[in-house]
């Protein structure tokens, strides 16, 4: 998938968002003042959603109102990266029953929720009980030179491919920062439009931040990272652009070259720092 294949929603999910958005209108009209207000605020039509505190990277500059969520990482015994997804259950809210995958990772409570923006929450792969593996997979034309030559779109992501990951540089702004690729995510077997974007980074700077075991997300970053690799949903909180780190020569316009930088306009997120924020997570379609 090219990096900016999906720089906004899809047809179906915009169609989708606004459905939602007038069945909320529609259930606060009913009912009694503020309470109604109250609960089509935080419960809106469709499974999940309402106000979800996440942890992600910062967004430092630009339109965009807040960091993209993390994913948490795992590597299985041949060193393939996995994002971890919580066992999805079932639960009764307000007296409807709905699936959700929710863990307790690192002193926090990690939710599918939290990528319930941008018309990710309507993707196959963010249902919680979606039948998928939860490997990182290379997107088909990455903007990275050696990912394109190392994978083929859908290869598994291996952790050998980034030993070179305190030196490697391409050219836009420091060498040794870290080393990028991009992904998808429980995307299997779906159409390019309904794949989940991610981007994962090897860093030296994340794993000498787990190791000196300090600052406020210490206990979050050792559960959510493993061996210098983080990842998020690579998708800009602002209109939902594809950004990235280091793949865009205009981003140092912006001072923004070593970060990871959206295109579309020029937000800024610094994959070193980590924020805690909340949001309102768009419901799940229903069924
Ligand atoms: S979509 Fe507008 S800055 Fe990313």
């Amino acid at each position: 998938m090219p990096v900016d294949d999906d720089k906004y929603p899809t047809e179906s999910g915009r169609r989708r968002f606004v459905k939602g958005v007038v069945g909320s209108a529609t259930l606060a009209s009913v009912g009694t003042g503020g309470v109604a207000a109250l609960n089509s605020a935080t419960a809106p039509t469709g499974a999940g959603g309402g106000i979800i505190q996440y942890l992600g990277i910062e967004n430092t500059d630009g339109p965009a109102p807040r960091g993209m969520p993390q994913i948490p990482i795992e590597i299985d015994s041949e060193g393939f990266i996995k994002g971890v997804w919580p066992k999805p259950e079932t639960r009764t809210v307000q007296g409807r029953e709905i699936t959700v995958a929710e863990m307790e990772l690192g002193g926090e409570t990690y939710s599918s929720e939290w990528f319930q923006y941008c018309g990710a929450q309507s993707l196959p792969g963010i249902q919680p009980a979606a039948d998928q593996d939860n490997f990182f997979r290379s997107t088909g034309s990455p903007p990275y030179e050696w990912q394109s030559s190392t994978y083929s779109g859908g290869d598994k992501i291996h952790i050998d491919d980034f030993q070179d990951y305190e030196s490697w540089g391409n050219g836009i702004g420091a060498s040794g920062l870290g080393k990028p690729a991009m992904g998808t995510w429980r995307s299997e077997g779906v159409s390019p439009q309904e794949q989940i974007p991610i981007q994962v980074l090897r860093s030296k700077r994340i794993l000498d931040k787990v190791e000196s075991g300090e600052g406020e997300f210490a206990e979050w970053l050792r559960a959510s990272t493993a061996e210098g690799f983080i990842a998020w949903l690579d998708k800009c909180t602002h209109f939902c652009c594809v950004p990235a780190f280091k793949a865009f020569g205009d981003s140092s316009k912006f001072g923004a070259e070593d970060r990871v930088y959206c295109q579309c306009h020029q937000s800024v997120y610094d994959p070193f720092s980590t924020i805690k924020k909340s949001f309102v997570a768009l419901p799940r379609p229903d069924n």
